[in-house]
């Protein structure tokens, strides 16, 4: 089993460097895939750095180099870059841009690919299948090139997409990785609580981004992290937002938007009905119920002090439906 995954890493390396290779040498690759990242204001550096790439728009013109080069049809199978459909075997991610997903260690264990027209019945990105190799609910998008400066800044900037990580890197901040549009799960934040206890959610200016985020503070709280959050003006994701404005400027909006999880879940009120005392009532409940999730009882305490003031609610009362709320949960 253990050759088995070996063989699949191996393919998935070759078709990195030929996804590389293909983009920066082909004509079709240099009129379609180069061009795409250098209209999404990509550099050469940053695309050799995360390794982008193009699928030419062929049936197979992949598949058939990677058999040519000696590669098994069956890791080719398995790691999803091949379609096997009876006799016909077709690439998975013909006519696509590519970003090759890195483990922790730098292995390519599986590919997104985007489309390149605004096609809106055609899935955006597709991604590799689950396989040996990729378990999407534990890889996060960027670590490799991240981990470092996660360790050295000891914060971790978490956003939702691939141009998201490498926009940020681009401009000089390179402490993020991305969750790749799966909702956040506990075993991605794992992999960051191994580098620093920070989290900063820099999630897409829209509702879904929103969701996101308010989900992901609990996960986060419950790994006995801090997490802060930045929400990002209407429309806009943090690659759109990065490419916008200078270093700088990125720089100042993160570091005067950056928002404890209290203080931003009271600012949700504020947008919403702040006169409003059922909506009002209701989030404190729902704060409350964050606090819960915090593992350390001197923090929660602290939290309960700060809801209380914000939210102009007695400690006293905090505190009963906090013990209520562990009692129920065991
Ligand atoms: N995603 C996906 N499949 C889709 C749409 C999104 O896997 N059909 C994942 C991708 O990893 C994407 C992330 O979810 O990067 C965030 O989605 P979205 O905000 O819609 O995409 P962007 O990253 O902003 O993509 P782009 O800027 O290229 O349009
Ligand atoms: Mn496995
Ligand atoms: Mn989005
Ligand atoms: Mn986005
Ligand atoms: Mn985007």
């Amino acid at each position: 089993l253990l050759d088995e995954r070996e063989s699949m890493y191996l393919v998935s390396e070759f078709a990195s460097t030929y996804f590389q290779n293909t983009m920066l040498k082909t004509d079709q690759g240099k009129a379609i895939g180069l061009s795409y990242f250098k209209e999404r204001g990509f550099t050469d550096e940053t695309i050799k750095t995360f390794g982008l790439g193009y699928c030419l728009d062929e049936w197979d013109a992949f598949t058939s180099e990677a058999i040519r080069k000696g590669y098994k049809m069956d890791y080719l199978e398995k790691t999803g870059l091949t379609i096997v459909k009876g006799e016909k075997q077709f690439d998975r991610f013909k006519g696509r841009v590519m970003f090759p997903i890195q483990s922790m260690s730098g292995r390519v264990l599986g590919f997104g690919g985007r489309i390149l027209t605004n096609d809106k019945k055609a899935a955006k990105y597709l991604n590799s299948p689950e396989s040996d190799i990729y378990h999407k609910s534990k890889v996060l998008y960027g670590i490799y090139h991240a981990k470092q400066y996660i360790a050295k800044e000891d914060n971790c900037y978490l956003v939702e997409g691939y141009t998201d990580v490498i926009q940020f890197h681009q401009s000089g901040i390179q402490n993020v990785v991305s969750s790749s549009g799966t909702s956040l799960t506990s075993e991605q934040i794992r992999l960051i609580n191994r580098l620093t206890k920070n989290i900063t959610v820099l999630f897409d200016g829209d509702a879904a981004g929103m969701r996101a985020a308010i989900r992901g503070i609990d996960l986060i709280l419950e790994q006995g992290m801090n997490v802060k959050v930045v929400v990002f003006p209407e429309g806009e994701d943090p690659d759109s937002f990065a490419k916008k404005n200078s270093q700088t400027e990125l720089e100042e909006y993160l570091e005067e938007n950056s928002k404890d999880f209290i203080e931003f879940k009271a600012s949700l009120l504020y947008q919403d009905a702040k006169n409003d005392p059922v909506k009002r009532a209701n989030l404190i409940h729902d704060m409350v119920s964050s606090i819960a999730k915090i593992p350390n009882q001197i923090q929660q305490e602290v939290y309960i002090q700060e809801c209380s003031r914000i939210m102009d609610i007695s400690e006293e009362v905090l505190f009963s439906t906090l013990t209520q709320m562990l009692a129920k949960e065991g």
